[in-house]
């Protein structure tokens, strides 16, 4: 009987505890995309609308980051959580782990923007030729592969 209570305890933490894991994994996905977007919307974008002055060491920094944390994107999404972070407004469709390859076929054009602009933006008006280019391939993985849950 003890022996059955403490299989059964031990069934239960590892029950918990891959719940755990699984909302740790949303998270972590939810965070490398939040951090994109800081560089893109809270930088880049910002720039963009006039909301604060270009500055071209903060143009070069979002884009080096946003190099980086690209390239994450196909490792990062290779879980698949089965759940969404709590209380997010975005959130992952299935389809991403139905058709991983379709979803990773969505970064090397994210990639290109990127390069073809790294180094060369030098004025508010490249940025925003540049801003229009990434958005847009940013855009065609959202279009199929983000949930907008509220
Ligand atoms: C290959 C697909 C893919 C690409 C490319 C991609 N995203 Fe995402 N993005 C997702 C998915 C899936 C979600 C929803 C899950 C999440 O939030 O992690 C998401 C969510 C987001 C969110 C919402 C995060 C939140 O919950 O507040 C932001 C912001 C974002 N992406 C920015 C970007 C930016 C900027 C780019 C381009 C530089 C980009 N993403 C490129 C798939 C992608």
């Amino acid at each position: 009987m003890k022996r059955v209570a403490a299989a059964l305890g031990g069934f239960l933490l590892l029950g918990a505890s891959a719940v755990m894991a699984d909302q740790k994994i949303a998270v972590e996905q939810d965070n490398l995309m939040r951090a994109q977007g800081k560089s893109m919307y809270a930088i880049i974008g910002k720039m963009v609308k006039g909301d604060i002055p270009y500055e071209q060491k903060a143009v070069d920094d979002a884009i080096a980051d946003l190099e980086q944390n690209v390239a994450k994107i196909s490792t990062v999404f290779t879980p698949n959580p089965k759940e969404q972070v709590k209380d997010a407004t975005y959130g992952s469709s299935q389809k991403i782990w139905e058709n991983k390859k379709d979803f990773d076929s969505k970064i090397p054009p994210v990639q290109k923007a990127i390069a073809d602009v790294k180094g060369k933006i030098k004025d508010i008006d490249g940025l925003k030729v540049a801003f229009k280019s990434i958005n847009d391939r940013c855009s065609d993985c959202h279009e199929t592969y983000r949930l907008k849950l509220k």
